[in-house]
């Protein structure tokens, strides 16, 4: 769906190859330090340049990446001088620990271009999540007051559209989009996370406005009633809690930015969680009759694919799969029509690029051998007696 975002995966190479000049540097290997300290220079003009970074950042990271040039020159020059006895170069700044907290969540802006019509079905789901957002914008009149609702919690069966929907609301305020999994904020900076919470609000800020979506928000409280509850993990959730609570109480020409959960198990969310979503809390079910039409017309129809039977057959047969799913099962069907329909594709394959390049595929109409093979391959992850749970928990 989402764009391939590159810049987490340049901000994780600019930090070893951080790592790695500062080494060479401190004992003085300044050949090996100049290698380093190029590929620094190069990665963070790579990072500023990044698509969706506004211009103060920009400039930061530049400034940042011409540090890194200037020292780079420096350890040439004593590389060129070959004394046996270097002087010693100034050591790398080091980064406070504010600045690589904010580097590490803006490695979390995600490009996204999903659009609402890209999203099959879901048109209560959809209005719910626009007039949710659309009150934590409008103005009021004088003397109104109308309490804003910048915070939005989809819950639902895995695969039915809840990172799309928050994509989708993102893009269409043209926000800038923060993805992260509240179980990897956890695991990769144990101990730190309460602090990169507070850099996500604080980063956000400056770049808003924003959408911060915290997928698996229920990890946030999972431990709770097992009496193992860490320090850490209780300090995590304060901050959050804190975070939020913050922004309520802002004035109205406070950033924007807007905070979209999403789980899987509403049931597991701690009370103190729950309090602050209620209002702004949205199911997002496994696909209708109307939505699973929809839904295999965005990957039938706009694909190009027809199917050799009727339609609503296959509307009424993917009952209980999620779109995920569906998507799956339009997948396979059409892997196994072009293979059908190119029998010697294989061939084609063993005789070289260039052959491939040439060969034009043949494609016809999904049978429905074709469909019934996918639909059993791919067995939906939901069951009746889960999605009578989520209704339950829905009407409380
Ligand atoms: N309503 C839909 N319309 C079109 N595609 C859909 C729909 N629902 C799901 N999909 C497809 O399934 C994929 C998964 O959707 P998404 O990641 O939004 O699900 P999710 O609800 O966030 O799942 P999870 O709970 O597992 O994180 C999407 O990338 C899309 O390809
Ligand atoms: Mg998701």
């Amino acid at each position: 769906m989402a764009a391939v975002d590159l810049s987490a995966g340049i901000l994780r190479k600019f930090q070893l190859s951080e790592h790695r000049a500062r080494l060479h540097l401190d004992r003085g290997e300044y050949a090996e330090a100049v290698k380093y300290l190029r590929q620094c220079h190069q990665l963070m003009q790579q990072y500023a340049d990044q698509p969706g970074t506004g211009d103060t950042v920009r400039r930061m990271r530049l400034e940042r990446a011409e540090e890194y040039l200037t020292l780079a020159l420096q350890a040439e020059s004593q590389v060129q001088r070959g004394e046996s006895q270097p002087t010693p170069l100034a050591a790398l700044p080091e980064r406070s620990a504010e600045n690589n907290h904010q580097a590490t969540v803006e490695g979390l802006i995600t490009r996204v271009n999903v659009r609402w019509a890209d999203i099959g079905g879901l048109l209560a789901t959809k209005e719910a999540i626009q007039l949710n957002y659309a009150l934590g914008l409008v103005q009021a009149p004088p003397g109104v007051a109308i309490q804003p609702s910048r915070r939005t919690l989809l819950y639902g069966p895995p695969g039915t559209g809840k990172t799309m929907l928050a994509a989708a609301m993102s893009n269409e305020l043209d926000a800038t989009f923060f993805n992260a999994r509240i179980p990897d904020l956890m695991s990769q900076y144990f101990g730190e996370s309460s602090k990169l919470i507070s850099a996500l609000y604080a980063t956000a800020a400056i770049h808003a406005p924003s959408v911060i979506f915290l997928d698996e928000i229920d990890a946030l409280s999972r431990q709770r009633g097992g009496g193992q509850e860490s320090g850490a993990e209780r300090r995590l959730l304060n901050t959050f809690l804190g975070e939020l609570d913050g922004l309520q109480n802002k004035r109205e020409d406070a950033p924007f930015i807007l905070t979209v959960g999403a789980t899987n198990v509403p049931w597991e969310l701690d009370r103190a969680i729950l309090s602050r979503f209620s209002g702004g809390m949205i199911y997002v079910p496994l696909p209708d009759v109307e939505a699973r039409r929809a839904i295999l017309g965005i990957y039938l129809d706009k694909r190009g694919h027809r199917i050799a039977f009727g339609l609503e057959e296959l509307v009424r047969r993917t009952q209980g799969y999620s779109g995920r799913e569906m998507e799956q099962i339009v997948g396979l069907a059409v892997r196994r029509m072009v293979g059908r329909a190119n029998p010697n594709l294989l061939q084609q394959a063993g005789s070289g690029q260039e052959a491939l390049r040439r060969y034009q595929l043949k494609v016809e109409p999904l049978s429905a051998d074709d469909i019934a093979h996918a639909l059993a391959a791919v067995r939906p992850a939901t069951s009746a007696e889960m999605v009578r749970r989520y209704e339950a928990w829905e009407k409380g």
